[in-house]
């Protein structure tokens, strides 16, 4: 059976969830739209998945705009908020380590005359408030920062931060919050954010189904056009049976998080010592302040595509950075602006535990990871040392 440690690409969907959606599938297919019986039934399961995701993020049903997933909820936050502010200014800041869904929908924004000041971070990927302070001027509309970064686990000082925004009347604040809602508490008034996006498929909710939180009296205009669904901020029929998975799966979630983060953390600190043994290796991201379950590495002189592969015959299924840069040969922006050089940056791997991963699997995967490692570490070795293969020595 394989092991699977991706766990930061995407969740297996809890049975329980299903369980709740399958109504919504089936019989209750109305569209909450329409007026009659039907329509009223889909309506009412749609009230009560706003409710009670906004009442876990401590926020009003109002203020919750169910998405497509995260990609779309940071785009609609960050291209809502940017042309509803046009007219007050056009400087955004943000940090060179944010999911594409953040920094490639900014550079977008670029093209319209939106002013991007991507600020540096240290070596563990975080941003340093003072920088952020530094960098709002009388033209800054909008601050994006995510909570937890999805290739190395760094969790940034958000509610710092979030204080720091605050001060400065009038500038937005988004957090993505996509990678850290299945591990950090999210409270909208701590965090002080105007915008924070979650996907329900990071805590064994289904694909397809995200939510925007937007603060109440914050004007964001809607990418889409063809509907007034989520009080006018997300046109199109909206997923009923998602919106219902979603509230299952992140209630599922907040109860059991306490045990499941104190359980990773002695997971993956096993695992971690296992791997770190390995001549060459190196842990990623923060120490400490980091996600609970997400294990991110480099190994020098090895290629984290070649060993992901190696895992995956080995039965281990685990990922390079993000599960979004799979398949690219440019190496990770977030190793890079943490001031690892190209070459390091390549030997990047990233192992993700979750809910459900047991300890038996960790025990094997503490023994095949560092087995895996090594041979690739010790056969990219022989190469350099031998490149025309010759026999080393000769
Ligand atoms: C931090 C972060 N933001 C945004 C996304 C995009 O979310 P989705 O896959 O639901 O579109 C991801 C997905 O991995 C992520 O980790």
């Amino acid at each position: 059976m394989a092991i699977y440690l991706d766990h930061a690409a995407t969740t297996p969907l809890r049975r329980d969830v299903l369980d709740a959606m399958l109504p919504f599938l089936t019989d209750g297919f109305g569209n909450p739209s329409s007026a009659h019986s039907f329509g009223r039934k889909a309506r009412a399961a749609l009230d009560d998945a706003h409710e009670r995701v906004a009442r876990l993020v401590n926020a009003e049903a109002r203020e919750i705009v169910f998405t497509s997933g995260g990609t779309e909820a940071n785009n609609l936050a960050l291209k809502g908020a940017a042309w509803a502010g046009k007219a007050r200014g056009h400087r955004i800041v943000t940090t060179s380590v944010e999911h594409h869904a953040v920094g490639h929908t900014l550079r977008y924004l670029e093209k319209f005359g939106f002013e991007v000041v991507e600020l540096p971070v240290d070596r563990y990927g975080r941003v340093d408030p003072d920088h952020v302070d530094a960098a709002i001027s009388d033209k800054t509309i909008l601050v994006s920062v995510m909570l937890a970064n999805n290739e190395v686990g760094t969790i940034q000082p958000v509610a710092e931060l979030g204080r720091r925004v605050r001060a400065h009347k009038g500038v937005l604040f988004h957090v993505d919050a996509v990678q850290a809602a299945p591990y950090v508490e999210i409270d909208v008034e701590t965090l002080g954010a105007d915008l924070l996006a979650i996907a329900a498929h990071k805590f064994e909710g289904p694909k397809g189904i995200g939510a925007l939180y937007v603060r109440h009296g914050t004007h964001i205009l809607s990418q889409q056009q063809g509907g007034t669904q989520e009080r006018h901020r997300r046109a199109g029929t909206e997923n009923v049976a998602g919106t219902v998975g979603f509230a299952a799966a992140y209630e599922l979630s907040c109860t059991d998080r306490p045990e499941t983060v104190r359980r990773l953390r002695r997971q993956r600190d096993r695992l971690k010592s296992a791997v770190l043994a390995v001549d060459g290796t190196e842990l990623t991201g923060h120490p400490k302040d980091r996600l609970p379950g997400l294990l991110s590495i480099i190994a020098r002189d090895t290629d984290g595509a070649s060993v992901a592969m190696g895992l995956d015959l080995e039965g281990i299924a685990c990922s390079v950075g993000s599960a979004c840069t799979t398949g690219s040969t440019e190496v990770s922006h977030v190793l890079t602006a943490m001031g690892y050089p190209e070459e390091e940056a390549r030997g990047a791997l990233r192992l993700s535990l979750g809910r459900t991963t047991t300890d038996a699997e960790i025990d094997e995967a503490s023994e095949v990871v560092p087995r895996v490692l090594a041979s690739m570490r010790l056969g990219s070795v022989a190469v350099a040392a031998d490149p025309l293969g010759q026999g080393v020595g000769v």
